[in-house]
């Protein structure tokens, strides 16, 4: 269902409500996707291969999660190669040179190394030599909170473009005895560049966060509080620890709340959204989230089945893959909607428009 013209860059809003441009503002500039990309490693996990592996059954996984693979990266495989050619085939897409490139933000929770960041190691190996770097931290929610920060540097014409990425190499921090974790994660990146559009790009936003609850999911070592010792190691602190069904009910919540936000934000209804795509973590979270936005299955993009759940990478994977096959048309609204540890969430309802990528 098509929508009517909104007022550029207006319902950019934050959680708990949307905040219009003010009285005799000028009209903020409108940023859009001018290119996207997309890299997994080749390697294919399928459920049949974790039998092997832990106590665990194809059946109990599809149930639970709809997952049936997922990509892999070989050891010692750094966050970095995977985002290069996602970066590069955005670029592309965007017929930009990385010399032109003003700002690259990375989000991943699986940087290449704690410092220096693993958008400076990208900004190197692209020769993307004008370009200020930096890596956004916001787990699950990485890149949808990367876009929206990206977006305020464009409108604020701080910068003219921006390449961003979400990247994981989660399969590092995966406790691969663990079956309560090890079934639910894959590897993966996607890329996109934004730059100001005359038409479609993003019309609202939101986004949150809940501090209090961030033991629901975390890797307590690694940081300052527990630095790597024989005692952290022994104590396993150096894999992801995660509390499920409390992170399921959460999940539910704050992402259907942030997208019907998101979607009022921008003087809409779900019916004017022809394609919504989740955080791709696990099917029964994404039916709920659909049931209590008001969403029609229908129009719910999925590719969890192949990929599980990517993190910071998994809501442009969608978004790439969507367009690829012919989900996402010129015109169309699209909501991302992204939920992680944090606890962090957030949403963009963007038109995709013609100079996008096809
Ligand atoms: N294979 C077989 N059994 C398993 C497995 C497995 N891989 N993993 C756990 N179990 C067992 C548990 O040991 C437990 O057994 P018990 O009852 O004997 O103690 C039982 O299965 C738990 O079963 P359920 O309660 O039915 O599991 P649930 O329906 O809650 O599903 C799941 C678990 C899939 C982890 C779910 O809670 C979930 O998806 N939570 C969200 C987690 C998530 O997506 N995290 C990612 C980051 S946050 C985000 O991205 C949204």
């Amino acid at each position: 269902m098509s929508a009517p013209d909104i007022t550029p860059g207006s319902g950019s809003g934050r959680s708990g409500g949307a905040s219009p441009d003010q009285a005799g503002a000028p009209a903020a500039l409108r940023i859009g996707i001018a290119g996207i990309g997309m890299s997994v490693p080749a390697k294919v996990l399928t459920n049949a291969d974790l039998e092997k592996m832990v106590d665990t059954s194809d059946e109990w996984i599809t149930t639970r999660t709809g997952i049936k693979e997922r990509r892999v990266a070989e050891p010692g495989t750094a966050t970095s190669e995977l985002a290069y050619p996602a970066a590069l085939e955005a670029l592309a897409q965007a017929r930009m040179d990385p010399a032109e490139l003003d700002l690259i933000i990375v989000g991943t929770t699986t940087p290449d190394m704690l410092f220096p960041s693993t958008a400076c190691v990208l900004q190197q190996r692209l020769g993307a030599k004008s370009a200020a770097c930096f890596d956004l931290s916001a787990a699950c929610s990485g890149s949808v909170f990367a876009i929206i920060t990206a977006q305020q540097f464009l409108q604020t014409r701080r910068f003219r473009n921006a390449l961003v990425i979400g990247a994981e190499v989660l399969s590092s921090f995966i406790d691969w005895t663990d079956r309560s974790t090890c079934v639910l994660f894959g590897d993966g990146a996607g890329a996109c560049v934004l730059k100001p559009v005359s038409s479609g790009g993003i019309l609202a936003t939101d986004m949150g966060c809940d501090g209090a609850q961030g033991e629901l999911l975390y890797m307590p070592g690694g940081g300052s509080k527990f630095p790597p010792s024989h005692d952290s190691i022994d104590r396993r602190l150096h894999f992801l620890q995660m509390n499920g069904a409390d992170l399921f009910k959460v999940a539910v919540r704050r992402m259907a709340d942030s997208a019907v936000r998101v979607v009022a934000g921008a003087g809409l209804s779900v019916e004017h959204v022809e394609c919504f795509i989740p955080h791709q973590a696990n099917i029964r979270i994404i039916e709920a989230v659909a049931k209590y936005a008001g969403m029609p299955m229908e129009k719910v993009y999925m590719n969890l089945q192949r990929y599980g759940n990517t993190s910071a990478a998994s809501n442009l994977i969608g978004l790439y893959e969507a367009v690829k096959e012919g989900r996402v048309s010129s015109g169309d609204h699209v909501v991302l909607v992204a939920f992680g540890a944090g606890l962090t969430w957030g949403s963009i309802l963007l038109q995709w428009q013609p100079e996008a990528a096809a």
